[in-house]
């Protein structure tokens, strides 16, 4: 500094910053894929299939359905349900995974990859979450399909929480990242591996160490949401969810990352529909519904960060790379309006209402609408 005139120059500066900033009210991104994304089936697909098809071009399915999808006929067939709901969107790709058994066939898994029927395998520690009844218990019963999916380059999806009883729920992914994740890129060091949900500074910090073939999704609303949204003030089943929203270092450390611009982070919205009546329960099951407004909110949080520049490699360049898909070469279109654009509190199915996300902040971002 050189007494007042460059001070006054770097005031000029912010404000033209500041006034740039200001008015952006339109964004040009490629067309987004979500890479972790619950569709369910039956009535539940048939409510919320749309939500995700009308801004997303494609989407990691999760095979975790009663049963589960274990084989390659299974993702055939429900890759088939879900198309049958798509007559309006049909530009949208459902991509379909296999849930991880200890009896899954690993020359199964590689036919269906190599026929591009599936796109990534599922772990589910065993009783982790929301119908996984049937993850894995021993490790070693399912190393040669690691190993046969290393050697095609096919992703594990990892739900990074271990189940041990005794370990508190917060350090759940911490202590999987410890106990699971770090020998298991040992064993299978040429496995592709993303990190599903990561909640947790700890999460953030390995993903970002770990080198090339590993990668972390981040929802939506692990940006928004600490463990008081949950609790403070009286029990918000509809803020739970697995990994349960940590404390709030955590979630600055997962809007950092969302942010950051680093490859290895991007978009899996884990939008988990559950009816209401489902959720707001003695004993209430996890998953937030986020499909319908989950861009408006990232749009959100990316321009407080000043990091709308960086918002299209988030959720429509990064994961596609890391999967080995071509990018879209569609666009969407976001719109800033001038007043808060409101969504629907909720969907309706055939069952019951499905509680959509309340970010809980004013949102004026919305998707231009273009199909
Ligand atoms: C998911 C669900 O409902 O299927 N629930 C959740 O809280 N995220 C399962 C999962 O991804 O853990
Ligand atoms: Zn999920």
């Amino acid at each position: 500094m050189q007494g007042g005139a460059p001070e006054t120059r770097d005031t000029d500066l912010m404000e033209q910053i500041m006034t740039a900033a200001d008015t952006i009210t339109s964004l040009t991104i490629r067309r987004p894929d979500d890479l972790h994304l619950h569709l369910r089936d039956g009535a539940m697909l048939a409510a919320v299939v749309a939500d995700t098809a009308r801004h997303f071009g494609r989407a990691i399915v999760m095979p975790n359905l009663v049963p589960p999808v274990v084989t390659a006929a299974d993702a055939c067939a429900y890759r088939d349900r879900i198309l049958d709901h798509l007559s309006d969107h049909k530009h949208f790709q459902p991509l379909m995974t296999l849930y991880l058994t200890e009896t899954t066939d690993a020359s199964d898994v590689v036919a269906a990859a190599e026929a591009g029927i599936i796109h990534a395998v599922k772990l589910y520690p065993a009783g982790a979450t929301t119908n996984s009844a049937s993850g894995v218990r021993d490790f070693d019963k399912v190393r040669s399909v690691l190993e046969a999916m290393a050697a095609i380059g096919l992703p594990l999806c990892v739900h990074g929480e271990v189940t041990d009883p005794s370990v508190d729920i917060f350090d759940r992914e911490a202590v999987f990242i410890d106990r699971v994740l770090t020998p298991l890129r040992a064993a299978v060091p040429g496995l592709k591996v993303i990190l599903e949900h990561v909640t947790t500074a700890d999460g953030v910090d390995f993903v970002r160490d770990a080198g090339g073939n590993m990668a972390a999704t981040i929802t939506t609303h692990h940006l928004f949401i600490n463990r008081n949204h949950i609790l403070a003030g009286g029990i918000r089943p509809h803020y739970y969810c697995l990994p349960v929203a940590k404390r709030e270092r955590h979630r600055l450390a997962l809007v950092a990352a969302a942010t950051s611009g680093a490859p290895q982070f991007f978009l899996g919205t884990d939008s988990a529909p559950h009816l209401d009546t489902d959720k707001q329960s003695a004993c209430g099951c996890a998953g937030i519904y986020t499909a319908p407004n989950t861009l408006s909110c990232l749009a959100h949080v990316f321009e407080a960060e000043s990091a709308l520049h960086l918002l299209e490699g988030f959720t429509s360049v990064h994961g596609a790379a890391f999967y080995g898909l071509p990018p879209a070469q569609d666009r969407i279109t976001l719109v800033k309006r001038d007043a808060p654009v409101t969504f629907p509190a909720s969907r309706t199915t055939a069952h019951g209402e499905v509680t959509i996300f309340d970010c809980g902040e004013e949102l004026y971002w919305e998707v231009e609408a273009s199909l």
